[in-house]
């Protein structure tokens, strides 16, 4: 468990260096662009340096907060997840008008959520921060994952697939089964 728990952080924390390491190489690139006058290279150096200062104390902060508070960054991935799904809803019933980069935009998010969602159940955050998080998560963690890398999959497929309104129509309501097939047995049912 706990060493499951260490190599999603590991992994985290890979994905983060991986992310500073290609905005560096875009910066080294810029710089490159920007040609031989003096006075423009250094104005350049001074910007991309402040940009990648921000972009790295941006990743490591977003990065701590997830590991700090798990219960929170959990909360808020679910909670885009809720907002996609309303987007998905308004196109289902032809309350908002079709839009196909929003559409692939929705899948995009789940399958993003889905690949953060499992390091952010460790053993200490049963309880607190107001979670509607259920003790069966812990009891059949293989279970849990399972259906949310289904649900990554899922979405994945459904991104590649959807094409325009009709193939939306389709594909969302499979993709959304995961979401009460979830919540069903690992989340707390509002009173
Ligand atoms: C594999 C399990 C799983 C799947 C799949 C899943 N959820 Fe959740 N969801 C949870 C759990 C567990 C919580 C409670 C998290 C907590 O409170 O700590 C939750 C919480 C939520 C919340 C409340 C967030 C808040 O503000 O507290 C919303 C909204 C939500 N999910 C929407 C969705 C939607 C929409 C989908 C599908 C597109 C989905 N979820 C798929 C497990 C899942």
């Amino acid at each position: 468990m706990m060493r499951k728990f260490t190599r999603a952080v590991i992994a985290d924390f890979a994905e983060m260096v991986d992310m500073i390491e290609q905005t560096l190489a875009g910066y080294w690139r810029e710089l490159g662009e920007l040609g031989e006058d003096p006075a423009r290279t250094r104005q350049g150096i001074v910007a991309a340096c402040s940009v990648m200062l921000a972009t790295t104390l941006a990743l490591g902060v977003s990065f701590a907060i997830a590991q700090q508070d798990p219960i929170a960054a959990r909360k808020a991935l679910m909670k885009k997840n809720g907002d996609e799904a309303k987007i998905g809803t308004q196109f289902m019933k032809g309350e908002a008008a079709f839009d196909l980069a929003k559409a692939k935009a929705i899948f995009a998010s789940y399958a993003d959520a889905a690949s953060k969602v499992p390091t952010l159940f460790p053993d200490n955050s049963k309880t607190g921060g107001e979670t509607a998080a259920l003790p069966a998560i812990w009891e059949k963690k293989d279970d849990f994952n399972a259906k949310l890398k289904k649900f990554g999959e899922d979405a994945k497929e459904a991104e590649a697939k959807v094409t325009d309104e009709a193939s939306f129509k389709t594909v969302f309501p499979t993709v959304q089964k995961n979401c009460g097939g979830c919540h069903e047995t690992y989340r707390l049912k509002k009173s």
